[in-house]
């Protein structure tokens, strides 16, 4: 119920935040410092670890953007520049992030924080991965990273490696 408000509350503020001008919203990205809050965490996975997830993920893309990333505690009055939200939505994908800097992941699979070494579980989504994908899907519409410059790994071999970033074959 409470979600529900918050939901209805939260998709109000997108619209009004996309009629503002658009010069306002591209500074953001420019700043040195930019923020970010986690609204909640999955139903799978503790606070704890999605929060050590998204430190690792933000980590990861620091020194690429030129940008440092601070966790600052959810608040609706005083918003972060950027948004992790959980939700129960109906979808086939994953989750997605949108150019303003929310990531929105459907809560409806099992998250995992695998450690390096495990047996990785096809049935369980691994929120590191997620978590740096979708980041980086944030920094490349807002131009703080080129678009084709850098992949995020992934290991198939069923053992767990922590994702990183590469920089691409530029031939
Ligand atoms: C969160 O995880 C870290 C590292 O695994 C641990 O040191 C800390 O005690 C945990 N905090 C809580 C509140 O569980
Ligand atoms: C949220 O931010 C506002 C404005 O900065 C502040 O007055 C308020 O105390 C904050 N709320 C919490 C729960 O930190
Ligand atoms: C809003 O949050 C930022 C980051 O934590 C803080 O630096 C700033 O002082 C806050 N603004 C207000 C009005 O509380």
């Amino acid at each position: 119920m409470l979600f529900n408000i918050f939901v209805s509350l939260f998709l109000f503020q997108v619209v009004t935040v996309n009629a503002g001008p658009a010069s306002e919203k591209a500074q953001k990205w420019l700043k040195p410092i930019l923020t970010y809050s986690i609204f909640n965490s999955p139903k799978t996975l503790s606070f704890n670890d999605t929060q050590e997830s998204f430190r690792y993920a933000f980590y990861q893309w620091s020194p690429i953007g030129q940008k440092r990333f601070e966790e600052i505690p959810w608040n609706e009055t005083n918003a972060s520049d950027m948004k992790i939200i959980f939700n129960a939505f109906n979808g086939a994908s994953v989750g997605h992030a949108l150019s303003d800097g929310e990531i929105w992941i459907i809560d409806q699979r099992i998250f995992k924080k695998y450690i390096p070494g495990e047996r990785i579980d096809p049935q369980k989504k691994d929120i590191t991965l997620i978590a740096m994908v979708h980041i980086q899907s944030i920094l490349i519409w807002n131009n703080v990273i080129n678009g084709n410059d850098y992949s995020v790994t992934q290991n198939f071999n069923g053992i767990y490696i922590l994702p990183t970033v590469i920089k691409r074959n530029q031939s």
